[in-house]
């Protein structure tokens, strides 16, 4: 294998492993060798990686993917770094992916390497150049340098958000309901659904999130402090809604289901949710799968630069409080996302 203008690379570099299925305290800091780039691979150092709630379902086992992990094994599934040197094939020229420059991307549906290390080995068709962000997001004008930290948790909740709004088949003035506003993947969710044109959108979320979700584009419903179906019933005249997207699912899915107009549609993330009692009536439903393309990661980048879409990170922790990170999620509560600084 050549790795062309491959900087010095350290034998072993430090990775969160589990070596059993259990609570958080399984994860363990490791020291493991450095991986070195497949044919057509990358090596990264990741500056930053995603948390996400699969992590944690992975972790204690209890996702149906965990079967599919080789223990011991590093979780993450999402990161931003730079590119370190480029594995058999790769013309990193031609990919507008430099050594040095900044990246970012997730897994492949079949990849189980996780993100949670200092240096990771990837497919260049799951990285893309992450962009320095304009003013609209919160950057300067004309900033050259680039934020890696909300690139740090951006593809998998930017992937996930994009394939629920389009199995939703949202229709210019079609109404809305998502449940869980301000989470990873529901703050991209409502600015993507104002874009596909809208013509109400509500979002379910604790008080403490209502602003945040008004900001986003979105009618909060304070979930703690409201009914939320009776709120819905009110403002629909008793219609419903054309359209759920339902981020949370286990007192929320049921639920929705009286509350979608004929026709309406429901689109559920976690991937264990059971659709047959919407099947059963009828009503449309789907869980969306995601696989990262080069192409829709440069429109992330290109979307999160320009301000189309947030990313708002609630937490940045260092790779030894990974364990809280976990905990966080699994309460079930995180507002926009968790990263880890590698
Ligand atoms: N199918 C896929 O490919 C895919 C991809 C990504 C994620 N997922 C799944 O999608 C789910 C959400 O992911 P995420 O990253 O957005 O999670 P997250 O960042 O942890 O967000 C969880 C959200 O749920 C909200 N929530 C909690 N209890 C609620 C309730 N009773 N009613 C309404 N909202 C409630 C929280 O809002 P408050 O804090 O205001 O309560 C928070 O906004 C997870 O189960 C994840 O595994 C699936």
């Amino acid at each position: 294998m050549t790795i062309p203008a491959a900087p010095e690379l350290p034998g072993t570099i430090r990775a969160a492993r589990i070596h059993a299925f259990g609570g958080p305290e399984v994860l363990r800091i490791d020291t493991v060798p450095t991986p070195l780039p497949a044919p057509g691979e990358i090596l990264v150092r990741v500056a930053y990686a995603g948390l996400n709630p699969l992590d944690h379902k992975l972790r204690d086992g209890s996702s149906a993917k965990a079967s599919q992990l080789e223990l011991p094994a590093i979780l993450g599934r999402e990161l931003s770094g730079t590119v370190l040197a480029a594995g058999e094939g790769v013309d990193l020229g031609a990919l507008g992916l430099a050594v040095g420059s900044p990246v970012f991307g997730m897994r492949g549906a079949d990849d189980w390497r996780g993100t949670d290390a200092e240096i990771v080995a990837i497919p260049a068709a799951h990285l893309a150049p992450a962009l320095p962000l304009g003013p609209r997001a919160g950057g300067t004008p004309g900033a050259t340098t680039v934020d890696l930290v909300p690139y740090g948790g951006l593809a998998l909740a930017g992937l996930t958000a994009r394939a629920a709004v389009e199995l939703a088949h949202v229709a210019p003035g079609d109404t809305v309901l998502v449940h869980g506003g301000s989470g990873g993947v529901g703050q991209i969710i409502v600015p993507l659904l104002v874009a596909a044109g809208a013509g109400r959108v509500w979002a379910t979320g604790r008080s403490e999130n209502a602003l945040r979700i008004a900001e986003l584009g979105a009618t909060p419903i304070p979930y703690d402090d409201a009914d939320w179906r009776e709120v819905i019933r009110e403002s629909t005249d008793g219609k419903g809604v054309d359209v759920v997207i339902d981020t949370h699912y286990f007192s929320t899915f049921l639920p929705s289901l009286d509350l979608l107009a004929p026709d309406g549609r429901i689109v559920v993330l976690p991937t264990l949710a059971d659709l047959t009692p919407a099947t059963e009536r009828g009503i449309e439903a789907h869980i969306p799968a995601i696989s990262p393309t080069r192409e829709v990661l440069d429109e992330l980048a290109r979307d999160l630069a320009s301000g189309r879409i947030p990313l708002e990170v609630s937490a940045v922790l260092p790779l030894t409080e990974i364990a809280r990170g976990h905990e966080l999620l699994e309460d079930g509560h995180t507002r926009g996302k968790i990263v880890l600084a590698l």
